[in-house]
């Protein structure tokens, strides 16, 4: 191994420094000459109109520069569909003060602009706000008989195959049971926050906290009818998104609105309050019935989900086939239902869909594994599929038994006595529950630019962002490897809207699609290197091919030889002081092999009945996903994907209170998520898998499998400890003393 191979190895970040020594900026930590400052007025009212804004208190005060609503602004798009993003759901996009209509509590309704953050936020309070009220839905539990079937991204993600009814009605295991999910925030760190920074010369500079600097470049100029190129969105560093920093949120129009009309810099940030009334996890109902013959091999599986949306867009994700790629089964009805509420469109939520999709089927599958009496991880081998059963076509890669090999081994899983209530230690219930992940391994057009300069420094470049799983390190880490230089001549730019194509980052498939860019860009530059290299008089790597050569430790050497010469000499050989490429790769969905990421999960959990306690003491996941580029941040991505699984399980909740039509937990006292006190033991496994398929890399991309099964496992280690099955998300001690 050379001292520039780099792939494989635990790298350590490359942008840690910056972040733990505070250099790393967050969006609203940006200052600009005279930057002004806005704060949010929400409205009060879920469903209804502005009868009446009175903004002259507010504007009376010191210091106050204005106050902008519906009727007092600058010049916006008209149509709908100009606020319009690339991960909008199908729908009339919410139109930041463009009108008097009310959609959702928390729905912006004025922004006042001051010289200092205090001064907006306390004239904010003086903005006098009359409604006309109307009536809202937002009882989802009682507006569920609405649900109708979406057919929000253009498909409706229903399938069917065999007859499910007869099926059902001759096996003789059954299982029937209705999962709930609760409504969840993402709560990252970072607050929302833009600082548009005016340029005086047309152009417009903003700082917004997003994972798509393009998504909100395009979607700032289709907004303000301003050209592309004279706005430019940055978003270097990301205090966390969880999928928040998709879509553009308003804080990002708001700050572009108030510094177009001040022809000022202007700053806006929410509150931690206000961020609930953004996209949340989509609270749902899920039906599942399962039948199975006496050995537990399945033959009909049934799962209808119901979720919510706004009024205005119809947002929905792939929440029910998943079970056709893990199990065999004949039989099968799958359907996807939406009810609309007087609420904030939901929006993208650490896997989408599959999280929640997952948590049902794999309870489901526990269910069943006790009405079979079968082994839980038995059951899921009994029907292990081969073949994705909704493309009918293989797989490219699928190493799920050999997750589930690992896992088990690891956990002790062949110890577990099958009895619920049978494991008790130090007056603790314990139990030990499984269940199984999946989550789409996709790649996404995108495009990298790569930069090597004679003094040996290569800067490598693309527009995505890094909202915290490594992309920094990533793109160096590839870039160097390949290229043959140390890591530390390596710079890796991102999170800018000038910088070459990236899709927005999430999906977990950033290191598929601009990884693979990267790998583009590098072998152009490496062809040329080699070419270069063999313009030199008697160059001894003449007649070699780039596949007969290697780049390592700054040379380019002939393969299993000596002959070499290096990327300085072959530059100066070539009379070049600077090689630039740019390379793109296209989606990968047209394959005709299924890309996935498999996971199982182990968790034990432990439950004090006295005090009413609910541990997760130990969880293994082994997860397969494709070659693993650095298994320091990949298993840190799980580790954070696990913990939102507990959160998932045990304590996040969003709960409105429908009187107002609001969500009232808008606080992290309110809106429990997992503590360290919370977080013990996770072991993460990544099992070899092998995919030349998928795209050169062989990489499938690693985060969100983390989040999927996490709850599923921890709500059937629950059951094995008490005997008791919760069903509701999140399974706390109220309901399990009530169950
Ligand atoms: Mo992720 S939910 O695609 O940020």
């Amino acid at each position: 191994m050379s001292a520039t191979s780099y792939l494989g190895k635990p790298t350590s970040r490359v942008d840690g420094r910056a972040k733990v020594t505070g250099a790393a900026k967050y969006a609203a930590e940006y200052g600009a000459p005279g930057l002004a400052h806005g704060f949010v007025v929400t409205s009060a009212i879920a469903k209804g109109r502005i009868a009446r804004i009175d903004t002259s208190e507010a504007l009376a005060v010191d210091g106050v520069l204005d106050v902008f609503t519906h009727a007092h602004r600058p010049r916006m798009a008209t149509a709908e569909k100009k606020y319009s993003d690339d991960i909008a759901p199908p729908g009339a996009p919410l139109r930041p003060l463009y009108d008097d209509r009310i959609r959702f509590s928390g729905q912006p309704v004025a922004l006042v602009v001051a010289e200092e953050l205090e001064i907006a936020r306390y004239a904010a309070s003086l903005v006098g706000v009359e409604y006309e009220q109307q009536a809202h839905l937002t009882d989802f539990e009682a507006e569920r008989g609405s649900a109708t079937i979406g057919k929000a991204d253009g498909e409706a993600h229903s399938h069917r195959r065999g007859d499910v009814k007869k099926a059902f009605a001759q096996a003789p295991v059954r299982v029937e049971a209705e999962y709930r999910m609760a409504v969840e925030h993402h709560n990252p760190m970072e607050m929302f926050g833009a600082t548009a920074v005016w340029e005086g010369d047309g152009r417009i500079t903003i700082y917004d906290k997003t994972q798509g600097p393009l998504n909100c470049r395009n979607y700032v100029a289709s907004v303000f009818a301003m050209p592309r190129a004279k706005v430019r969105v940055l978003s270097p560093y990301v205090g966390g998104g969880f999928g928040s920093g998709l879509r553009p949120q308003y804080e990002l129009p708001l700050a572009v609105l108030a510094a177009r009309a001040l022809k000022r810099s202007v700053q806006v940030t929410l509150t931690r309050q206000q961020m609930f009334g953004l996209g949340y996890r989509a609270g749902n109902i899920q039906s599942l019935a399962l039948a199975a013959d006496r050995d537990g091999r399945l033959a009909s599986f049934r799962h209808e989900f119901i979720g919510m949306t706004s009024q205005f867009e119809a947002f929905q994700r792939n929440y029910v086939t998943w079970s056709s790629l893990l199990y065999t089964c004949l039989n099968a009805e799958l359907a996807q239902k939406l009810v609309k509420l007087d609420q904030n469109t939901p929006c993208d939520m650490r896997a989408p869909g599959g999280a929640e999709g997952l948590y049902a089927i794999e309870c489901a599958m526990d269910e069943l594994s006790y009405a079979a009496n079968v082994d839980p991880l038995e059951l899921r081998l009994i029907n292990y599929s081969d073949r994705d059963q909704i493309e009918d076509q293989p797989y490219s890669s699928k190493e799920l038994r050999e997750c589930y090999r690992q896992g088990a081994e690891k956990f002790g899983w062949s110890k577990r006595n099958p009895q619920p209530r049978s494991m008790q230690e130090g007056g603790e219930l314990i139990g030990w529950g499984m269940a199984t992940g999946i989550w789409e391994a996709m790649q996404l057009e995108a495009s990298a630019r790569a930069v090597l300069s004679a003094n040996g420094s290569l800067e490598i470049a693309s527009a995505t962002a890094d909202m915290g799983p490594g992309t920094y390190t990533m793109m160096a880490q590839l870039a160097a490897d390949m290229l043959g230089v140390p890591l530390d001549n390596v710079t890796a730019k991102l999170g800018d809207s000038d910088l070459p194509y990236a899709p927005v980052e999430g999906g977990s498939f950033t290191t598929a699609s601009v990884g693979s860019a990267i790998h583009a860009a590098c072998r152009a530059v490496q062809k040329e290197l080699l070419g270069l290299a063999q313009k030199a008089a008697r160059s001894p790597l003449a007649g070699a091919k780039l596949d007969d050569v290697v780049f390592a430790d700054g040379m380019i050497r002939r393969k299993g030889g000596s002959a070499e010469v290096s990327l300085t000499d072959a530059m100066r050989a070539g009379k070049v002081d600077r090689i630039e490429k740019e390379a793109s790769v296209k989606p990968n969905d047209k394959s005709k092999y299924s890309h996935y990421t498999h996971s199982a999960v182990f968790a034990e959990v432990r439950v004090d009945e006295q005090i009413g306690v609910i541990r997760v003491a130990r969880l293994v996941s082994a997860v397969a996903a494709g070659r693993i580029l650095n298994p320091k941040l990949a298993a840190s991505q799980i580790l954070g994907a696990v913990v939102g699984g507990i959160g998932m399980a045990l304590h996040e909740e969003t709960a409105t209170d429908h009187r107002f039509g609001r969500f009232m937990t808008h606080n992290l006292a309110d809106y429990h998520v997992p503590a360290h006190a919370d977080v013990h033991a996770i072991d993460v496994i990544f099992v070899e898998e092998k995919d030349d398929e998928i795209n050169p890399l062989g990489v499938k991309g690693v985060g969100e499998i983390g989040i999927v099964g996490t709850a599923a496992a921890i709500a059937n280690a629950i059951y094995h400890a008490t005997g008791k099955r919760v069903r509701d998300l999140p399974i706390t001690i109220d309901k399990l003393m009530r169950g």
